[in-house]
């Protein structure tokens, strides 16, 4: 089976009704980044920060997987599916994609301070301050924030230099190190772009489906029709 490499951002689950970060309703315009994303807010308020995912996580409970994460996990059918996504909500997951590589980390699980590997599914459920994890440092949200490595990210470009089809969908490509993993493509790969708005990327061989993801993942699954 050809490999299907797809990197997704927040724009994936925009119509399942959560928040992308930099649209004009994005949630970097209702938070400062330094403030609930940063190990700098953590050493300034971390309680802040706990509360602000435990409100992300709530809020997830009620959310849906869409019609893209549908139709992307339904790939799996005709194809070699990696999913790399910069999103840490668990849509993906929920909609059947059997291989996802969180690169930002996973709102479902939780770490300790002391520890940025072992993780603990919490699933919807908040973190309290104080509440500690075995090896007796705070437990936080397994996310990357900026300031922190990104510890998948190998991982996920070996997938990509391998993908004979690269899709890339809802992201506006301003994050690095997640955003240069559309650098590494082979010559002969497939590039396609799943996003209403007009992104700044280069590339050859580049299919710009300029569409939301729900219905510009049905232009994509007939423009891959005969790639099979
Ligand atoms: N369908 C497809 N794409 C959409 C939709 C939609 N319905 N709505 C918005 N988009 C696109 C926007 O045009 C934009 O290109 O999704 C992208 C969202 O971009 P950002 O808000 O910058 O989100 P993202 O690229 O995921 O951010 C990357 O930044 O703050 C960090 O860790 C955070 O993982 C996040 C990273």
């Amino acid at each position: 089976m050809k490999r299907l490499v797809v990197l997704s951002g927040s724009g994936v689950s925009a119509e399942s009704g959560l928040q992308t970060f930099r649209d004009n309703n994005g949630l970097w315009g209702e938070y400062r980044v330094e403030d609930v994303a940063s190990t700098e807010g953590w050493r300034r308020n971390p309680e802040l920060m706990i509360n602000f995912y435990n409100g992300m996580r709530r809020k997830l409970k009620d959310t849906l997987p869409n019609e893209a994460h549908k139709i992307i996990a339904s790939l799996e059918k005709d194809f070699d599916v990696t999913v790399i996504t910069q999103n840490i909500d668990d849509l993906h997951e929920r909609a059947g994609s059997s291989r996802v590589i969180h690169l930002h980390g996973e709102l479902t699980k939780a770490r300790s301070v002391f520890n940025e590997e072992r993780t603990y599914d919490i699933g919807y459920g908040d973190i309290k301050m104080g509440e500690k994890a075995p090896d007796g440092g705070q437990l936080r949200p397994f996310v990357v924030w900026f300031g922190e490595s990104v510890p998948k990210l190998s991982e996920a470009a070996a997938e990509v230099e391998n993908a004979d089809i690269f899709l890339i969908i809802g992201t506006s490509l301003v994050v690095y190190p997640a955003a240069g993993l559309v650098t590494l493509t082979r010559g002969n790969c497939k590039i396609f772009l799943v996003d209403p708005a007009d992104i700044n990327i280069s590339l050859p061989n580049l299919t710009h489906i300029k569409d939301k993801a729900t219905s510009g993942m049905k232009k994509f699954t007939e423009a891959v029709e005969n790639l099979k």
